[in-house]
């Protein structure tokens, strides 16, 4: 029997998964939170701002590379509460269908045209109303005691109305907020659950994705004492039980992906919170975790990609970060050198090669599952694998 192309791509799409998989990996696209920060806090600055100048989502021919060339499945796109939600409608069901339309091409081109999974990533530190001074700017999001914040009610009801919208794409991810820090853990959870309520509420079935306190880091979910993340993420009631924890690791001093430097090993400073997911029977994706180029770094994400395949709480993960509007810097890990991004196509400020040449192709790019996901709803269970078409 001759086999085509697609025959091929159909039966290798059959084969069982292993115990431990990851379903679906890729980056982090940062842009679209771009052009709102201000050296003197000034509120507003860069609101709405203009698309395709302060900022955008994503750059069509690196998503093109990143999915063709390099069997990438997953994408985060990041998004402003702000723009979607313009102040002078507050948070809530209300959009700017402009700038609606402006995110939503982005998703679809990722999800329709691609075929590969994205995750909406509302990046805003569960803070609304200013991020000139992001990620400390802005009232946090069901603070009751400050009367120019978003009520918790409110962000549940922005999440129902992206829900209602997103629901028919069953490739599209919630990511509920990207790195809460520095607010009770108890009003964190409310938030959350409010969220998962006005998504389910609105007939969405699509896989959740739920961070915790302290920025989300993994090093730390089960420090803080009764904060602790360890204490309250295992709370969440979905009806559907499609919701998984939302990690983020970087491996310098202080976990921080400000440096340079790569000093914190992952398999030791995910030990707790990897016990913690199967102790609660959750699974992960770690959203954000990036390295230099620089040799130690190499080892040490290599290390971690391996602890991820290894372990069977992980199930996705999207490196830090491409992005079309990165020029020559760097979104981490380079002591605020301009070494260019994970962006396909980037370079250095010194012309050399960007992040995407020295830290994806050589040491994220192996580690890039052979098999993934390329069809069907995304899920906590994951659905099954194949080589790409
Ligand atoms: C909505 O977005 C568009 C496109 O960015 C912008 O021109 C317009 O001013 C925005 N409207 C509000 C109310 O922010
Ligand atoms: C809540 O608002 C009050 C009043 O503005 C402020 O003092 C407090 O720090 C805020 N809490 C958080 C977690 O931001
Ligand atoms: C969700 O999980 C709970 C606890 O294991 C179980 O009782 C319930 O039937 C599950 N619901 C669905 C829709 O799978
Ligand atoms: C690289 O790691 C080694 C030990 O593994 C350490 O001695 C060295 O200082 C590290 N280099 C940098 C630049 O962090
Ligand atoms: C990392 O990349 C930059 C920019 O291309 C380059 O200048 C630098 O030498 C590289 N560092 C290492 C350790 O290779």
């Amino acid at each position: 029997m001759k086999f085509t192309g697609a025959a091929l791509c159909a039966a290798a799409a059959l084969l069982p998964s292993a115990s431990a998989t990851i379903y679906y990996a890729g980056v982090a696209e940062s842009s679209g939170e771009f052009g709102v920060w201000s050296a003197t806090s000034t509120p507003g600055t860069g609101l709405p701002g203009r698309f395709g100048v302060d900022y955008s989502f994503i750059s069509t021919s690196g998503i093109d590379v990143m999915v063709d060339q390099n069997k990438a499945n997953l994408f985060r796109v990041a998004f402003l509460l702000e723009r979607m939600c313009p102040l002078s409608y507050g948070l809530g069901a209300k959009f700017n269908e402009t700038h609606f339309d402006y995110y939503k091409q982005a998703i679809d081109y990722i999800t329709k045209t691609k075929k590969a999974y994205a995750i909406l990533d509302p990046h805003n530190y569960m803070r609304y109303n200013d991020p000139s001074s992001q990620p400390f700017s802005g009232s946090v999001i069901g603070n009751t005691t400050d009367p120019k914040a978003a009520t918790t009610a409110q962000f549940g009801a922005v999440w129902g109305e992206l829900a209602k919208r997103f629901a028919d794409n069953e490739k599209v991810i919630f990511g509920l907020m990207n790195e809460p820090h520095d607010m009770p853990s108890s009003l964190l959870l409310a938030n959350l659950q409010a969220a998962v309520d006005g998504i389910r509420k609105s007939g969405a079935k699509n896989l959740i994705i739920a961070p915790g306190n302290s920025w989300t880091g993994g090093h730390s979910w089960t420090q803080g004492g009764s904060e602790a993340s360890s204490n309250w993420l295992y709370k969440i009631v979905d009806p559907l039980n499609n919701t998984a924890i939302d990690i983020h690791e970087y491996l310098d001093q202080d976990y921080s992906g400000g440096h340079l430097a790569c000093t914190q090993p992952a398999a030791t400073n995910l030990a707790a919170v990897t016990a913690w997911l199967e102790e609660h029977n959750l699974k992960a994706f770690i959203t954000e975790f990036g390295g230099s180029n620089t040799t130690n770094c190499t080892t040490m994400l290599s290390d971690m990609l391996d602890y991820m395949a290894n372990n069977d709480v992980y199930i996705g993960w999207t490196a830090w970060a491409a992005g079309p509007f990165w020029g020559t810097a760097s979104p981490c890990c380079t002591d605020s050198a301009q070494f260019g991004s994970l962006e396909p196509g980037s370079k250095a400020a010194n012309g050399g090669p960007s992040l995407y040449d020295t830290v994806w192709l050589p040491v994220i790019q192996p580690k890039v599952p052979k098999q993934l996901q390329w069809s069907g709803p995304a899920t906590v269970s994951g659905g099954k694998v194949g080589k790409k078409c």
